[in-house]
């Protein structure tokens, strides 16, 4: 198959996206935070194309992107807490874990057979592609699976070229990395997921507890498996100092020791700041995606704000395959 790429300014660029979708095809497209393989959420021809591109396991849920509130009431069923967080963090990349409505137009492929559903409103053409097709489009991230996480059209053509007909092409994406995943229960929130919205953004616009689920317990999430987001050499975090033969992923004005040796120095924020971090991490982890190198050496990075999602995909990029 051959994979075209168009920018989302091309006015063909939507219409043919839409005709795609609309026909059971895959579309790789941009949302907010990074980018996703999109499919017709009712479609299990769709469904199964998307697990089969990217060589993901069919145990793992795909998250409903919807237009609007209204077209998630369609998909999952909303308490006070649900609706809260859906107004106060719609659009953009707040997913919430909630039980699945009755007739959801939704395929139990897409939901991997359980009775709740991941569903969040993006902002930009994903969501106006949902509301054109007038229901949810399912997108995990476009790459493939347990692999750096594409976010830019460049990298997911470099990850599923051939595979699937079109990319749409927006630039690099804003956020980076990818939605928070939340489960509202009562009284408290699960985080399942560290994500693009921050544990003290959460907190804040809430006042509820937010709870991690217990290291060990059952997957919560079912994608979160300990090895993903894997660059194929090793990689060396919370590194102090560089050792011969490191590509060095830093962070912030410090200068770690021994930063001679380093083979090559990508430094996510040099004023130290975890937004522009975020923005750049799967880039920087893209670049250094090759048989050539083979020791990464990660400096430290702060637990607070961004950072928390930061160092979850560092810890799981550095985990035993
Ligand atoms: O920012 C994002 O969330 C991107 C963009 C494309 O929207 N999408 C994304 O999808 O990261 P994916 O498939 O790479 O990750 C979705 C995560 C997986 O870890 C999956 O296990 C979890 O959502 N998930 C989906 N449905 C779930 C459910 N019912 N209960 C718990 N976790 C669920
Ligand atoms: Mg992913």
């Amino acid at each position: 198959m051959q994979t075209v790429t168009l920018p989302i300014a091309d006015p063909e660029a939507e219409p043919r996206a839409e005709a795609l979708l609309a026909a059971g095809e895959l579309v790789a497209l941009p949302t907010e935070t990074v980018y996703g393989l999109a499919g017709d959420s009712a479609s299990g021809e769709a469904v199964a194309k998307i697990f089969a591109a990217k060589g993901r396991p069919r145990f793992n849920p795909l998250i409903c992107h919807v237009d609007s509130l209204q077209m998630a009431r369609r998909v999952a069923v909303f308490d006070e807490t649900a609706l809260g967080l859906a107004e106060r963090f719609w659009p953009g990349p707040l997913t919430l874990v909630l039980p699945l409505a009755e007739g959801a137009p939704v395929h139990p492929l897409a939901t991997a057979g359980l009775s709740t559903v991941a569903v969040r409103q993006p902002k930009g053409v994903a969501a106006r592609l949902a509301g054109r097709l007038d229901r949810p489009i399912v997108a995990p991230s476009a790459n493939l699976s347990g692999r750096v996480t594409g976010t830019s059209a460049e990298a997911v053509a470099r990850s599923l070229e051939g595979r699937i007909p079109l990319i749409l092409d927006d630039g690099p994406s804003p956020v980076g990395v990818e939605s928070t995943i939340v489960r509202p229960e009562a009284g408290r929130l699960v985080l399942l997921r560290a994500g693009a919205i921050a544990r003290e953004t959460l907190k804040e616009a809430l006042g509820v507890r937010i709870e991690t689920p217990e290291a060990g317990a059952a997957i919560a999430a079912p994608g979160g498996l300990a090895s993903h987001y894997a660059p194929q050499g090793a990689v060396r975090l919370d590194a102090m100092r560089v050792e011969p033969g490191d590509y060095v992923i830093a962070f912030g004005p410090d200068r770690p020791e021994g930063l001679e040796h380093a083979m090559a120095i990508i430094n996510l924020s040099p004023s130290g700041d975890l937004a522009e971090a975020a923005a750049n991490l799967f880039a920087a982890l893209s670049a250094l995606d090759s048989p050539d190198v083979t020791q990464i050496a990660v400096t430290p990075i702060p637990m607070t704000g961004l950072g928390e999602a930061i160092n979850d995909r560092l810890r799981r990029a550095a985990a035993p395959r």
